[in-house]
Formats: C-alpha cells, structure tokens, sequence
C-alpha cells in the first residue's frame, strides 16, 4: 500500500491520480472498512463503465482453428506438442479486429475486451517472455496492439483479459507443489502483466480469469493489483485473480451484487468459436438481458467468438447489428441509467430509469387480450398496465416515434393506454414515462389493497 509521502516515488500517471483523488491500491480490503479515500477512488474509476453498461467480450486463439471452443486442449486430452503446430497454421486476415470493434459500434457497445491469453497459454501480443506468442508464430503480427488500435479508432474503451491459469507452461500445473516452480511461474505471470500494461498506452480494464491452482497469497495477488494500479491508476479490475477487485463476473447468469458487476455471456453456447453450435439467442434475448442488467444496476458483457482468420459469425454479426438498431432509438433508456427500477417482473415488461424517468420496456407487445371484449380494463384495444408504480406519472411517450401515450394512474396500477395494435418497435418497444421523483415498480406493494379483491358474485 502507497504511505504517505510515497507519491515521489510513483509513475507521473500514478501522482497524477494521486492529485485528482486517492491512488488506487492493490491491497484487499474488506468492503466495510474502506477508507472513504479508497472508496471515491473506486467510484471515479467506474464511472465511465457504469455509463457505458454494454461490452463486446472476444474470445480468440489457438483454439479458434479447431472450432471445438477454448477447453479443447483439456477436455480432449490434445497432447501440448500436437496444439503447439496450431501456432504455426494460425494465420488470421488483416485488419480483423478493426472488424469487430467497428461492430462494436454498430452494436452500441462501448468497450471491448479481448483474450490476450486464454487457458491454453499463447499470447497474442509480442511478448518478450515465451516464444508461444503471435509475433513469433503464425500471424507474425501484434494481434494486442492491432486490437487495441481498433478499439480506439472507434472511441471504444479498451480491456485486456488474461487466465492466470496457463496450461502450456511448464510450471502452470507444477507451481501447485514446487515452490520453486511457483515463484518461477508466477513471476513469469506478473511479468506478462507489466507488459500487457505498459506497452499499449492506456487499459481501461483488466479481466482476469480463473486463478487456478493457486490461492491469492501464492499469486501474490495484491501485489500483483499493486503493479496493475501503478502502471495503469485509472484501470478497473474484476475479482478474478482471488481478491474482490473493482466488480464482479457473473457469468452465464445476471446476477446482482450489492457492489459493481458485469454479467457476461455468451451468443450461443460457448465462448471459443464452434463451428457447428446453432444455438444462438435472439435480439429480443440480448436486448432483455441487457435491460435486466441495466435494471439491476450491472453491465453486460456479450461475447464473440470469431473464426481462426478472425471474421465473425454472420449470426452473431446479424443479431449484434440488431440490437445496435435498437440502441439507437433507444439507448437513453439503457446507457447511464441508474438502476433499482423495480423490485419486481412484469411479464411482459422490464424497467429502467433515469433520475425522475422511469422506461417501459415491453419485449411482448400486449393487445388482442380476449377480455378486452368482455372486460372493460382491457379496453380499448391495447393497455399496458403495471401494477405498483411508485411515483406520480406527469407524461408518456414512445421511445421510438415520440407520439404521447395517454394514460391513468391510480394507487394500484399506471395503465397506458391507446396504444396500437402491433408492437411500434422491434425487438422491444420503450415507454418512456416522466415521473414526479424517481420511480420504483413494486408489485407486491398492492398486494395489501386487498379491495380490489372484493368479490361481484356472491359466494
Ligand atoms: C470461464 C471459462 C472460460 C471463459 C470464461 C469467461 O472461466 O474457463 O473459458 O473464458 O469463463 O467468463
């Protein structure tokens, strides 16, 4: 940890953070007893991120050229002399990552975050540390520094993943019963880092991955943060390297933690490409999830896994572009928003807000309900209607043309009204409703209104 008077000793970029605010430092420390120093660094630092919500995740190396997904050295038992020929064969075109992070924008991403070196062990930047890297081998290119120049091209925030686990070294698994090995290995580990942090200008965050077989205290982890936050004061990291770090990675799943977090997931079912998995979700699925991680107050960090010559899937690239499509219209009700929306599901809708604004997001248009000819709540024609809104509505709007949505609000439900037939917007279509203070759907706060229970048939 930086003490008091140590700030002549640091990098320029490190006083300089120091002047705008604490340094961030690589020791853990228990939420609860953060000094408010800490505390402010933090929030400063993802305060970008917390805006942006939305980010490409890439998942690329060796692995791509099989299409079997990134565990395939392990889960088929690949001997390491037979994957290391993959090295020589990996050829990808030029210009690849100006593809992704220009589909990034299209995508309404706004970071990128990239595999630098996933569990098989090959790096794919110009490492000084290992000969296993893609200036060396195949591609004979920096494929970091091409990637982080795309992403910048495209005003795009750039983030480094990295596994700690490696199962090419050769101390990767030893390093669990030889000291020696250990020390070896993890110096060669920190070592990758410096140079992943010091050559590319400025990272904006770094993605850790599995911290196996080690505890935080053989990576010596904290100093491991340490470095990462000297060399890069501004950075993010996430709680992947055994300590909580900045934010945390649900993964596969949204996941809301009383702190920052970034679900992550995958198009079809895995991260690496496989050639042969149709399994890819819909833009209405993308566009949900990203709005249950807005919701809830987290990011969404959506994978690619290109090809080995590095082009995208046409699927993934058709429904990225979609969801970009919507974002456009849409963004003001993702981006920035603030989170805590509603305690609660519709079933057709999902909530997000901004300040005193609360967004209707209706991904299952309602309308052509049968009771709407019998039931006079159903009438006419479309209602969307959400029980528990928790704020006085003043105004109703569609996102996507702006006409006025009329509406009726009582202490149980926010029922808006005259809406058409078909859903005004594709995947999802916005409500957007301005609010007296800022507004909070809860379902269950009607559940004591037992009233509106009150029986017309006599029992
Ligand atoms: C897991 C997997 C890995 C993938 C990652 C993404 O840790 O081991 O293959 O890169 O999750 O979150």
């Amino acid at each position: 940890m930086l003490g008091i008077g140590a700030s002549a000793a640091l990098a320029p970029a490190a006083a300089m953070a120091q002047e705008a605010g604490a340094a961030p430092t690589g020791k853990q420390t228990d939420p609860a007893h953060e000094t408010p120093e800490q505390r402010a660094s933090r929030a400063r630092r993802l305060a970008w991120w917390r805006e942006a919500k939305f980010g490409m995740f890439i998942h690329w190396g060796l692995y791509s050229i099989i299409g079997h997904q990134e565990w395939v050295l392990e889960s088929e038992g690949v001997p390491i002399p037979q994957y290391e020929i993959l090295a020589r064969h990996f050829k990808p075109k030029p210009g690849a990552a100006r593809e992704w992070a220009r589909l990034a924008k299209r995508a309404g991403q706004k970071y990128m975050v990239l595999t630098t070196k996933h569990h098989e062990g090959f790096c794919l930047w110009d490492t000084k540390l290992t000969d296993y890297n893609a200036m060396k081998q195949g591609p004979g290119r920096d494929l970091v520094r091409e990637f982080v120049d795309a992403a910048r091209a495209e005003g795009l925030r750039v983030g480094f993943y990295y596994s700690l686990m490696d199962w090419h070294h050769p101390d990767g698994a030893k390093c669990e019963t030889d000291e020696e090995a250990r020390k070896r290995f993890v110096a060669y580990t920190h070592g990758l880092i410096r140079e992943l942090l010091t050559n590319y200008g400025k990272i904006d965050i770094l993605w850790y991955d599995v911290d196996k077989p080690l505890t935080s205290a053989q990576w010596e982890a904290e100093k491991m943060n340490q470095m990462v936050f000297d060399l890069q004061p501004e950075i993010i990291v996430n709680n992947r390297n055994g300590l909580a770090g900045d934010f945390s990675t649900p993964e596969h799943k949204i996941e809301a933690a009383q702190r920052a977090w970034e679900s992550c997931d995958t198009m079809n079912l895995g991260w690496g490409y496989q050639k042969n998995d149709t399994e890819w979700k819909s833009p209405t699925r993308i566009v949900n999830d990203l709005t249950i991680c807005a919701q809830q107050g987290g990011n969404y960090l959506l994978n690619i896994g290109p090809k080995p010559d590095g082009s995208v899937p046409e699927e993934s690239v058709r429904v990225l572009e979609r969801v970009g499509q919507w974002l456009d219209v849409n963004g003001k009700a993702i981006y920035g928003t603030d989170g805590g929306a509603s305690v609660s599901f519709g079933n057709y809708d999902n909530f997000t807000r901004k300040g005193n604004t609360l967004y209707i997001h209706v991904y299952f248009w309602p309308g052509g309900t049968p009771a709407a000819e019998w039931l006079t709540y159903y009438q006419p024609g479309t209602v969307v209607s959400v029980g528990g809104v928790k704020a006085k509505a003043l105004s109703a709007r569609l996102l996507k043309t702006g006409e006025p949505v009329q509406f009726t609000q009582d202490d149980i439900h926010l029922c808006l009204t005259g809406l058409p037939a078909t859903a005004p917007d594709d995947p999802v279509t916005v409500i957007e409703v301005e609010c007296d203070r800022p507004p909070v759907v809860d379902h269950h706060l009607i559940r004591p209104m037992w009233q509106r229970y009150k029986v017309g048939i006599s029992s």
